[in-house]
């Protein structure tokens, strides 16, 4: 299951297809009225960026005053663009620093999730991670990771990067979403 999906995703992305089919315009608008008031009016990194339509409403919902999204796929980055995103396109490995960072929808692509997310947390004031957690989501590839496990590695992350889980939103979106805040 793991190789077919892998397979979709490749195919996928060098295509320029996002798999962008699921709403996730409700928890978009749930961090309107849950994000923590530091997390508005911050400069936005959102890495693994995709197509971008996430990452311009995830913005203009937290009142970004800059946003620039980074990926590793040139054909989603040309996309991001036409949509007049600022977006760079990065290496697997390559060093990002900034403000707030965001992972929406990104870390299950990693090969070794802890470690992946710490490289790139440690480099950021404050961070926001979003996962998907229905495992019935196929559409959205890579390896799916239970809620229980993603916050437990969350809670490592922050910890290795000196920083705090400061708000947790489980169960969003019918229950297909988990949000991490971290400060
Ligand atoms: C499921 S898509 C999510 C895209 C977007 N965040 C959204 O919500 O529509 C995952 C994206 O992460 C990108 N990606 C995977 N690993 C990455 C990495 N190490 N650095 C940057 N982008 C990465 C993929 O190319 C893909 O565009």
């Amino acid at each position: 299951m793991e190789y077919i999906t892998k397979l979709i995703e490749k195919i996928a992305y060098k295509r320029g297809v996002n798999f962008n089919y699921y709403n996730t315009d409700a928890v978009i608008s749930k961090l309107r009225e849950s994000a923590p008031k530091s997390f508005f009016g911050r400069k936005i990194s959102d890495i693994g960026c995709g197509d971008g339509v996430n990452t311009i409403k995830i913005a203009k919902v937290l009142k970004a005053i800059d946003v620039c999204g980074y990926d590793i796929s040139m054909s989603l980055v040309d996309k991001a663009k036409d949509r007049g995103l600022k977006v760079v396109v990065v290496n697997r490995d390559e060093k990002i620093t900034g403000d707030l960072g965001v992972l929406w929808g990104v870390v299950h692509h990693f090969a070794d999730p802890v470690e992946d997310m710490v490289k790139i947390v440690k480099n950021f004031k404050s961070f926001l991670i979003r996962e998907p957690t229905d495992r019935w989501r196929i559409l959205e590839a890579g390896k799916r990771i239970p809620e229980p496990k993603m916050t437990n590695m969350v809670e490592l992350v922050a910890k290795k990067c000196g920083k705090k889980v400061v708000k947790v939103l489980a169960n969003e979106n019918q229950g297909k979403s988990v949000l991490y805040f971290i400060g």
